[in-house]
């Protein structure tokens, strides 16, 4: 193997040496140069002329000749196996600085004219932080272990955030958290059609530095409890792997009792029609719906597994929703006429007809809304209305539906439906 190397090495390096020579010695291949010298002879500034042009040419051939034979280098000790891609001996200091710096001129370019959204909705430092937990800190750590023991040895190693987020704008953080970082091992986020989640994770990182420990613990896992001991819930049958996720995972962010966490971020799950909950547990799976934070969840649950915690939510009580502010009054008003009539002259369908409330029998598949976070609701017609949502095998029917609604009929319904309790609505289960 050596030996044959050697060889093909040996042939290249000949090859591209003699090109070297003729290329410096001007050597013409056709043999055409010799031309008589014609009878009217050149003055001597034309011969300068030329003589300048052919010195040109040599230098450019000369360059080229040494380009080639740099690839041809390069190939040749890539191909020898010498050079070390081991992760231990971290990088030299001119490669982290070529890295470094080429991250920096990338990241600013690219976010040029960019504008962040609003980002202090209490809600998305929520869910972004939700996520750090599960997506993040297996590599970038937390108070509690701010270098985990595996990911400390990458090359280069994910740095411990909280130091390093004020030397970034909003609108960087969200194109490195969106796209990712080449040769460093910093994923893209893992949908590619949900920028508002990813806004929710800077949301979450510009608060980041400024959380004790304590308070990270509460904000990225709430109640649910971190030594990750499986609770017995006797309510929650079938196999073992389906207690250890909702323990461990589904509880931190829609609660062991189902009713999301304040305030909003994360849907209630609570009452929800079984074959809904289900069917969009497989949909993220399979990536028809798009979500970085559930379709990971989802991909990791077997089909017995999502059926298992698809019965254990919705069979818990969804309770009746606060009463809302007056100045919510005039909004969930105008929402019910939406819900009850629909908007002929927008072609939108009204609500009722297949999500209730009232005692028209219901597709078991068509979700329930009534006490749902209303800045979910809102959030989720925007995707529909932006063709980014999908679902199941239904969720066409809701496309068009929100096609054709304004910002401010989307959220007046959202606002009606969470006023609502499910007891007035036919929860068809
Ligand atoms: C597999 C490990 C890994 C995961 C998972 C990961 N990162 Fe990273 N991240 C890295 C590495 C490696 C770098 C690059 C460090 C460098 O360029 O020196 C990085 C860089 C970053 C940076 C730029 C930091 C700086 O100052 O250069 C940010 C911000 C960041 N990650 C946020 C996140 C967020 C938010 C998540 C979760 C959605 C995440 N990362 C998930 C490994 C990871
Ligand atoms: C890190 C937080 C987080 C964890 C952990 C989590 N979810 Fe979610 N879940 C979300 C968010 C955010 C959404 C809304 C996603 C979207 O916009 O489509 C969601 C949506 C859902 C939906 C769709 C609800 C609806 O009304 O359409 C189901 C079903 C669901 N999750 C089930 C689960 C189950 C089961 C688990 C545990 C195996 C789990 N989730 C774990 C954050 C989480
Ligand atoms: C023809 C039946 C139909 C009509 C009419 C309809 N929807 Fe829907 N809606 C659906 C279906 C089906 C889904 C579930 C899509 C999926 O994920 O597969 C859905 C989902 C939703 C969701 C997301 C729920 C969640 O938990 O993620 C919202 C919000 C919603 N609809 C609001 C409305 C509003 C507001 C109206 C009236 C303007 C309306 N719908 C009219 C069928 C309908």
């Amino acid at each position: 193997m050596i030996g044959r190397l050697f060889k093909i090495a040996t042939v290249i390096a000949g090859l591209a040496a003699g090109s070297v020579l003729a290329a410096t010695r001007n050597l013409p291949s056709n043999g055409t140069s010799r031309r008589a010298e014609p009878a009217d002879a050149p003055t001597a500034e034309e011969r300068r002329n030329r003589e300048a042009k052919s010195s040109l040419k040599r230098w450019v051939k000369i360059a080229a000749a040494l380009g080639v034979l740099a690839v041809i280098g390069g190939f040749l000790i890539a191909a020898s196996g010498i050079i070390p891609i081991k992760a231990s001996s971290g990088h030299w200091a001119i490669t982290a600085w070529i890295l470094d710096f080429s991250k920096n001129r990338s990241v600013a370019t690219h976010t040029i004219g960019m504008e962040a959204p609003a980002l202090d909705d209490p809600w998305m430092a929520l869910k972004g932080a939700g996520h750090y937990d599960f997506g993040c800190r297996p590599c970038h750590g937390s108070p509690e272990l701010p270098q985990p023991r595996v990911a400390w040895r990458m090359t280069p190693p994910p740095p411990y955030l909280p130091p390093e987020i004020a030397q970034w704008e909003p609108e960087e953080l969200f194109y490195i958290v969106k796209h990712g970082i080449k040769f460093t091992g910093m994923p893209a986020w893992p949908s590619a059609h949900r920028d508002d989640e990813v806004w929710a994770m800077v949301a979450f990182l510009r608060k980041f530095p400024r959380l004790s420990a304590d308070e990270y613990r509460e904000l990225a896992r709430g109640e649910a409890d971190p030594s990750g001991e499986v609770a017995p819930l006797p309510e929650l049958a079938g196999p073992e792997g389906a207690r250890r996720a909702l323990t461990t995972s589904c509880a931190r962010c829609h609660g062991v009792n189902g009713l999301g966490r304040e305030p909003g971020g994360f849907p209630r799950l609570a009452g929800q029609t079984p074959a809904y909950l289900d069917l969009s547990l497989q949909a993220y799976a399979r990536e028809q719906r798009h979500s970085g934070v559930m379709q990971p969840i989802a991909g990791g649950l077997s089909g017995e597994e999502m059926r298992e915690l698809a019965r254990y939510y919705a069979g818990l009580p969804r309770p009746s929703p606060q009463p809302s502010s007056l100045e919510d009054q005039s909004a969930i008003e105008r929402g019910a006429a939406i819900a009850r009539q629909g908007i002929p002259g927008q072609r939108v369908p009204a609500c009722v007809a297949c999500h209730g409330p009232g005692n028209l029998p219901r597709n078991p598949v068509y979700p329930e809304l009534a006490g749902q976070y209303a800045d979910y609701l809102e959030l989720q017609l925007k995707l529909f209305n932006q063709e980014q949502r999908g679902g199941t095998a239904y969720a066409h029917l809701m496309r068009q539906v929100a096609a054709g609604l304004n910002a401010e009929q989307m959220r007046d319904a959202a606002r009606y439906y969470a006023s609502l309790s499910s007891a007035s609505g036919a929860v068809n289960k």
